[in-house]
């Protein structure tokens, strides 16, 4: 049986694409993959890690950006489940320079769930090598995961997933 489940939210865009890249740098044979919105929360049970990702969208009207992510919607249907002690994982996409005040918030809001649930935060990383004012997903001058410009530097994705994968599985393991 797999270990890890890695969801993310949305499909067909730069978040998906990313999330595949993941899953690929992990080793298909050892991870799940699948959107939030069609996974079963019954099934988190079943693993012993995750990795959540999701890109932020409209960080200027919050709520609403909120109200219409999936991941709130999952958050909710979780509500009953532990993760307790388990560890997960978080990416997120942004854009630093259209969004430089807000720069992958939803790091943040994906770390206020792990935190309320007990879980165990792995994957913490550096600020380094990106120009921004402010971000949520942002304590002790450590991004709280993998943060992503898809907008910006695209060409560092392949490279920063390498790095941040082979430190979650050490993480993982740990
Ligand atoms: C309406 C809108 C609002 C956005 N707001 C933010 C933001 O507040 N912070 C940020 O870092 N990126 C922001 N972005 C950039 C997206 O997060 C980025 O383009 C991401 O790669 C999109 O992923 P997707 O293709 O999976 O939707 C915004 C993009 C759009 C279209």
């Amino acid at each position: 049986m797999k270990k890890t489940v890695l969801l993310y939210w949305a499909p067909g865009g730069n978040v998906e694409i990313a999330a595949r890249q993941i899953y690929r740098e992990f080793g298909t044979n050892e991870l799940e993959i699948a959107d939030v919105a069609s996974f079963d929360v019954n099934r988190l049970s079943e693993f012993e890690n995750f990795i959540f990702g999701g890109a932020t969208i409209g960080a200027d009207v919050w709520t609403d950006a909120k109200r219409s992510n999936r991941w709130n919607e999952f958050f909710v249907r979780a509500a009953n489940i532990s993760i307790a002690g388990k560890k997960v994982a978080l990416f997120g996409l942004g854009d630093q320079v259209l969004y430089p005040d807000h720069f992958v918030d939803t790091l943040g809001y994906l770390k206020e769930f792990v935190d309320k649930k007990g879980a165990q935060l792995v994957g913490k990383w550096p600020v380094e090598g990106y120009e921004f004012t402010d971000s949520e997903g942002v304590e002790n001058n450590m991004f709280v995961g993998l943060a992503l410009d898809e907008d910006q530097q695209p060409e560092l994705t392949p490279s920063r997933i390498e790095t941040w994968v082979k430190q979650i599985r050490a993480e993982f393991k740990g």
